[in-house]
């Protein structure tokens, strides 16, 4: 009976990589109906282990049986006949194709011609989106979509196939928190049909409301499987690290300077609320509002890399005429962008490139870049913010999606900042790493580096902040002293159900 039960068993799998042993003799087993989370810190072989079994990587060593037979996916494709469909950690989306032919790829309905029959195309592709609530032209070219469509259409993608095992690595990064409630509705229907769903993130209050079990992972071994009602997140957390973890933030500032940065009257368009604010040295300033408030292109404006309407923004009381993200760099103002994939590294490219991205002067003699200097540079970041690889000429897309983030985070580092952005700088961390951002935030402040973090988490903000702007539509909405403020208050000047902080934000100025 219990036999039955089981869906998947991975045994002893092994994988390395150059440099990496990535896994060394991992088990898994997921049960039919069952919600599995993979948990552990960046880097431990989650990716790799559901590639191995997504048929994208073949392991050195290790058997996967599958409903009782014992399977080898050559490739992504083998495995999606087998049923096992994964929706990867970054995006893979075409941007260029409509939303129907991203979500059947090279499975298109042709006629006898082999033209491809659009009709039923779109047809059976509206049909996958109904079942995810998915308000979305199917005929609309994905690039079209923000970053949370384009993320429900890699879901709808993996639900199109008969799929008995489904991967999720990480998919509700970039989710807001209405769109992550459908997809665990939907998740959870999925499992009534039987279907055993492996569920990888580093949110831990997602992975209690959502699972049945958990596999913790630590570089590259196994560490243990556990019942997650039977578990605490205090438990898991020591399972991930090894220790159990100190004091989860960085204590607020003792005393704020004086005005760092100056925003006044910034209006994106002619017909946009017109936003002023004032950041002070060894301050960190937290942004929140929900996805669409117009945080990311408040700081966009600010940083140069859109233009503005009016408003005048001063550094230490001059005014500053910044018309490009190259003026905001030689000013001292750094942006580290929400999605590091598209706007914030060079995949392809070595750690080194990466770092000295936004410093080329500093690496540079006599015009040509000084290899030593860029050795020197790349070495003291990685060391500094612990960045896990083999060497600094690794290419970044083969790091893990925190190292990867860690890696953006020094390419800021790098330029010196008087004022640093940083626009959901934790995504995808795992708590250790998270913390060791967040605590070298909070060491850039009190060096007098004014620091502007905007973060659609709510713990973080509060945890991180000393003062909370929350934006509203495009406005700034309300302010709240991070000390004073809750999730709750947050939440009602969010969604334009509370204006009774907009007085004392001007109070506080
Ligand atoms: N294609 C590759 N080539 C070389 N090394 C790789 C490759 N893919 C992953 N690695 C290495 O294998 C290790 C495990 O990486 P993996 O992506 O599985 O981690 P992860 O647990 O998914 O981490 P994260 O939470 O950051 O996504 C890391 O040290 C990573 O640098
Ligand atoms: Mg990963």
């Amino acid at each position: 009976m219990a036999e039955q039960q089981v869906l998947l068993e991975a045994q002893g799998i092994t994988k390395q990589f150059p440099g990496t042993l990535a896994l060394d003799n991992v088990h898994l087993t997921v049960e039919r109906g069952e919600i599995h989370a993979v948990m552990g810190e960046n880097g431990a072989g989650k990716s790799t282990l559901m590639k191995v079994l997504s048929g994208v990587h073949q392991p050195d060593a290790g058997t996967i049986i599958l409903e009782g037979r014992h399977i080898a996916p050559g490739n992504p494709r083998d495995a999606l006949m087998l049923g096992i469909s994964i929706v990867h950690q970054e995006l893979s989306v075409v941007p260029a194709l409509t939303v129907a032919e991203n979500i059947y790829p090279g499975r298109l309905p042709v006629n006898a011609l082999g033209m491809v029959r659009y009709g039923e195309l779109f047809n059976r592709a509206a049909d996958v989106l109904q079942t995810l609530d998915m308000n979305v032209d199917v005929r609309d070219p994905v690039s079209e979509l923000s970053i949370a469509n384009q993320q429900l259409v890699e879901i709808a993608k993996a639900l199109s196939s008969n799929c008995k095992l489904l991967i999720l690595d990480e998919p509700t990064s970039a989710l807001t928190e209405r769109e992550v409630e459908i997809l665990f509705a939907l998740l959870r229907k999925l499992t009534a049909t039987g279907v055993g769903i492996v569920y990888i993130s580093h949110k831990l209050d997602e992975v209690f409301k959502l699972t049945n079990r958990i596999t913790v992972l630590r570089d590259g071994k196994y560490i243990g499987t556990v019942n997650t009602p039977e578990t605490t997140p205090a438990d898991v957390v020591r399972m991930m690290v090894g220790r159990p973890l100190e004091a989860l933030y960085p204590p607020k500032a003792k005393q704020i300077d004086a005005p760092i940065l100056e925003v006044q009257s910034l209006q994106l368009t002619p017909h946009s609320p017109a936003n002023s604010f004032t950041l002070h040295k060894g301050e960190v300033l937290g942004i929140a509002g929900l996805i669409g408030s117009g945080r990311t292109e408040m700081a966009r404006a600010i940083f140069g890399a859109d233009a503005k309407h009016t408003g005048t923004i001063s550094l230490n009381g001059h005014v500053l005429s910044i018309h490009s993200p190259t003026d905001a760099i030689r000013l001292g103002i750094g942006y580290l962008p929400e999605d590091r994939k598209a706007a914030g590294l060079f995949l392809s490219m070595a750690i080194t490139t990466n770092v000295e991205a936004a410093s080329l002067p500093e690496v540079t003699s006599g015009g040509f870049l000084n290899s030593s200097k860029e050795r020197l540079l790349a070495e003291k970041y990685v060391r500094q913010l612990d960045i896990s690889t083999p060497s600094i000429e690794q290419e970044v897309r083969r790091l893990s999606g925190g190292n990867q983030q860690k890696t953006l985070v020094a390419k800021w580092l790098a330029i010196q900042p008087k004022v640093l952005i940083v626009d959901e700088p934790t995504r995808g961390v795992d708590v250790g790493a998270k913390s060791e951002i967040h605590h070298l935030l909070r060491t850039l402040a009190e060096q007098g580096v004014g620091v502007i973090m905007i973060s659609s988490e709510l713990p973080e903000v509060i945890g991180m902040s000393d003062r909370i702007l929350v934006m509203h539509e495009g406005a700034i909405a309300g302010e709240v002293l991070a000390a004073e403020a809750t999730e709750e208050t947050i939440i009602r000047i969010a969604s334009g159900q509370d204006n009774t902080h907009k007085r004392k934000a001007s109070a506080l100025e």
